[in-house]
């Protein structure tokens, strides 16, 4: 059995990675392809207390760098524990953000520098990375529209993150690190126009993952 391939998907909070994600297992189910879905951070018992540390308890006042220790704690507990072991059984693991996220938001966002967050990813994921990373590309304006629209409507509740909460300038900031880390690495990570309807986009998907797993 050959090993298991790993795809992340990537981009601003309102690019519409969950709709996508949930298109996405829809049609894997139609071809019968077995994957496993899981998130960073929050994919593994460890990683769900140190979500709940990271996103919801803004009294901590947690600094750049630990803030980008702590997303490293729950990389290497969920590749050790769950990303690394699946791939060795041969199964397709789908994680909604892995290290581009750390590298945009805590290395260029929060300025603890990209190549320092890279490394230290690649620690956490024993070196390895995404065969195939999809990056959701909007203005963050548009993003904003739709996360709020999505607080209002979907009943969950879910406070804003202290992501969410941040300048307009910021998450402009992370958009480019993205585009930035695409024109890096062209052959891994794919940009997406994630203005387009969501059936546009998952079109663009299936043919991209289909390339990976059929
Ligand atoms: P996500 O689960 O996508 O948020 P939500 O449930 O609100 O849609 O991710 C949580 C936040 O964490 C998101 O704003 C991006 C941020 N993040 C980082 O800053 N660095 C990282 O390494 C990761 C994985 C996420």
């Amino acid at each position: 059995m050959g090993r298991g391939r790993l795809i992340s998907f990537e981009g601003l909070d309102g690019s519409g990675k969950t709709t996508q994600l949930d298109m996405l297992e829809r049609w894997l189910s139609t071809q019968h392809i077995s994957y496993i879905r899981t998130r960073e951070p929050g994919g593994t018992s460890l990683g769900v207390e140190i979500r709940q540390l990271l996103l919801n308890r803004p009294e901590l006042a947690i600094t750049p760098l630990a803030e980008t220790f702590l997303f490293q704690a729950d990389r290497a507990q969920h590749f050790a524990q769950l990303i690394l072991p699946a791939l060795a059984r041969g199964t397709l693991v789908i994680t909604d953000r892995c290290f581009d996220s750390s590298i945009a938001y805590q290395g260029v966002g929060r300025g603890v520098g990209a190549t320092l967050v890279e490394q230290l990813s690649l620690l956490a994921t024993q070196g390895y990375q995404p065969d195939l990373t999809i990056l959701f590309d909007l203005d963050p304006v548009q993003a904003r529209v739709r996360t709020d629209v999505a607080q209002r409507t979907d009943g969950s509740g879910e406070q804003q993150s202290r992501f969410d909460v941040e300048a307009e300038q910021f998450h402009h900031t992370v958009r480019q690190a993205f585009l930035d880390l695409a024109s890096n690495h062209p052959a891994r990570i794919k940009v997406l126009d994630a203005s387009q309807s969501p059936e546009v986009v998952h079109q663009e998907i299936i043919a991209l993952v289909g390339q990976l797993v059929l």
